[in-house]
């Protein structure tokens, strides 16, 4: 080793180690933006910063349109436990417009079933961490995921791409206080603590988009749903004995109308999901494969993407030739699994973004569907860009574009080399 290695090696701090190299050094934490729901994890965050780091907090709470939020209640509950400001910022029109949209046009599903509302929301989030850090003097951003699962992934890849300058810490992760220690530590410090504490709750995430709950019985796999995690969709048999039919109507892939009623697209979805609640519509039971090893099950409440989505595929495939419609789900599938990977920044996801807007120019038109007790099902479709002729259909006609006369010469040539490979098989 060189002198000039041996004093560089000396010169590091006994500072706790960090393995990567956006993980903030507690001695240049100075003002930290924290990323603030105002549940118990965050306000005890809240505290926890100022004590352990002495720094300064200013918060950000971001509105997804997670229903039932009283955001005074939770900038007032921030101011009160010490932070020097909290942002409340309303990012749905952005979370639908820039997050949504390629969703959907992506029919972006994960696992056969996951419609990835909160891997869609993280990078929004994460961004405008980045944007409100920098605009209050932040040199560091805190955040309230655990060391399981894939938030963590989410956000910290956003930060550290978008910004390079900025530090994370993720005290969840490392302060190894399981709920009664944080309970007890809240007490102790005077952060009011909602609710019985006898039973933990659902871990809850909720967005325009959806709703995830894990924990508590969830954790066993051979456990049945109970009644009481489902806050959003009414149980299916509780569900009104009427069908409803709905149409959503869509213009170059993008929602624009609900039953014929042109409607901005946040209300839209909220509209949507309200309909879907009602009949019991998007329940998910899910076991997921998550980016960090793990398998988890989330029960999930997705009543407007149960809904949007179903009509939009059906959409595409009726304005998409066989070729197309055998080829996108493969990318649809990589999209989904991009953002559910948290690379919602790899430069990939926006090609696929052109090739998706690319086939949704054509998608344009009103979707039928039935909801009843939790089903939904296609029953009309109207497009001007159907790859469809109902006359061509039609048993009845005949001639025109479709000679039928024409048939048994394209099946010889169609089966030629199955015939022969199959012949070739059973030779004796
Ligand atoms: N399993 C889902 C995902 O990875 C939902 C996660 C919900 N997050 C939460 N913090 N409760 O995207």
């Amino acid at each position: 080793m060189t002198e000039i290695e041996r004093t560089e090696v000396h010169r590091i701090p006994a500072a706790p180690a960090r393995t990567a190299s956006y993980e903030a050094d507690p001695n240049e934490v100075g003002r930290v933006l924290l990323l603030y729901s105002g549940g118990l994890d965050t306000s005890v965050m809240l505290k926890w910063i100022q004590d352990e780091y002495g720094a300064e907090v200013v918060c950000l709470t971001v509105n997804l349109g997670q229903p039932g939020e009283d955001y005074d209640v939770v900038k007032g509950k921030a101011l009160q436990l010490g932070a020097i400001d909290c942002h409340v910022v309303d990012a749905r029109e952005q979370f639908a417009q820039e997050f949504l949209v390629p969703a959907i046009k992506a029919n972006a599903v994960y696992g056969n079933g996951y419609p990835l509302f909160t891997a869609l929301g993280r990078p929004l989030i994460a961004q405008l961490a980045v944007d409100y850090a920098r605009q209050s003097g932040c040199d560091t951003i805190a955040h309230g995921c655990t060391g399981k699962g894939n938030d963590q992934v989410r956000i910290e890849t956003t930060i550290a791409t978008l910004a390079p300058e900025l530090k994370v810490i993720a005290p969840v992760r490392s302060w190894q206080m399981g709920r009664e220690e944080e309970i007890a530590y809240a007490r102790e410090h005077g952060i009011p603590v909602k609710g019985g504490t006898e039973v933990a709750p659902y871990s809850i995430d909720d967005n325009l988009w959806g709703r995830s709950s894990e924990g508590r019985w969830i954790e066993d796999l051979s456990h049945a749903p109970e009644d009481d995690v489902f806050q959003l969709v009414t149980r299916p048999e509780e569900a009104p004995d009427e069908a409803e039919v709905v149409t959503v109507s869509f213009e170059a892939g993008v929602p624009v109308a609900l039953n014929g009623e042109r409607l901005g697209l946040v209300e839209l979805l909220e509209r949507v999901a309200e309909i879907g609640c009602r009949h019991g519509v998007g329940i998910i039971d899910h076991i997921e494969d998550r980016i960090v090893g793990l398998k988890v099950r989330d029960i999930y409440e997705v009543p407007a993407a149960a809904i949007v989505l179903a009509a939009h595929l059906e959409l595409e495939k009726l304005v998409g030739t066989i070729h197309q419609n055998q080829f996108k789900p493969a990318l649809d599938q990589k999209w989904g699994y991009l953002v559910y990977a948290g690379l919602w920044w790899e430069p990939l996801r926006t090609d696929l973004d052109a090739y998706m807007d690319a086939v949704n120019a054509q998608v344009t038109g009103t979707i039928g569907l039935k909801l009843f007790k939790g089903s939904v099902r296609v029953v009309t479709r109207e497009s001007p860009n159907a790859v469809y002729d109902a006359t061509l259909a039609s048993f009845a006609e005949s001639g025109g574009l479709f000679s039928q006369t024409a048939s048994p010469g394209f099946i010889e040539l169609w089966s030629l080399q199955s015939r022969l490979a199959h012949q070739l098989r059973n030779r004796v």
